[in-house]
């Protein structure tokens, strides 16, 4: 099997699984579907980073595919979704055809993309670095902006303006918080977030300019 037929593979079984808890719970099918489209991103920045890296290019796609597993199948949403999803491929790896030390070092890179943390031994490797990198880089999205600014979209002006300044303060934090651990993540993610910035700095400045100029 070369490495489009197993990513193939890989998105199918990811999304049978976020098919069967949209069966299982209709309600949540908009947050699923959206985890789904999250994580082609996350496996495209991964691509990226990996390239920029010199890092283990199939290591990085398959464990982008999977990284966040748990969640899409609604088995957890919490800090340990991405140990429970280790658990949870390790076998479906084995049976596509990956070595143990490959399969391992899939599931290390799955069970550490939130905070870096695994239950079972492995060196922290570069592969790893750049799928949490990635999925940091997507939690920031224009996507992200514009859903969270759209829920004021039928409010009053100010409401709008008070997320924006929210959100503002928000980039900060995440700039002074995230933990970015490549180089060429760091570069991506502040770029990210300086687009974001500029944008709601820009909102903001047109909610001020809404009066008579001072004369
Ligand atoms: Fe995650
Ligand atoms: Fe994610």
């Amino acid at each position: 099997m070369n490495l489009k037929e197993k990513m193939e593979k890989v998105a199918l079984f990811a999304k049978e699984k976020r098919d069967r808890a949209i069966i299982k719970n209709p309600d949540y099918s908009a947050r699923l579907i959206y985890r789904w489209q999250h994580t082609l991103r996350v496996t495209q920045y991964g691509k990226i980073l990996a390239e920029k890296e010199g890092a283990e290019i199939e290591i990085v796609l398959i464990a982008c595919l999977l990284h966040d597993i748990a969640k899409l199948s609604d088995r957890s949403r919490d800090v340990e979704h991405g140990r429970i999803g280790a658990k949870m491929v390790r076998p479906f790896l084995k049976e596509i055809g990956y070595s143990d030390e490959d399969a391992e070092n899939i599931c290390y890179a799955i069970a550490t993309h939130v905070d870096g943390k695994s239950d079972f031994e492995h060196p922290h490797t570069l592969e790893a670095k750049i799928v949490s990198d990635a999925d940091k880089i997507d939690r920031f999205s224009n996507y992200r902006t514009t859903v969270a600014l759209g829920k004021f979209a039928n409010d009053d002006y100010e409401s709008l303006i008070l997320a924006a300044r929210k959100r503002l303060v928000r980039f900060q934090k995440a700039r002074r918080e995230i933990r970015i651990q490549t180089e060429s993540g760091r570069k991506a993610f502040d770029e990210q977030i300086s687009l974001q910035v500029v944008y709601m700095e820009r909102l903001i400045a047109d909610y001020e300019i809404s009066v008579l100029p001072k004369i």
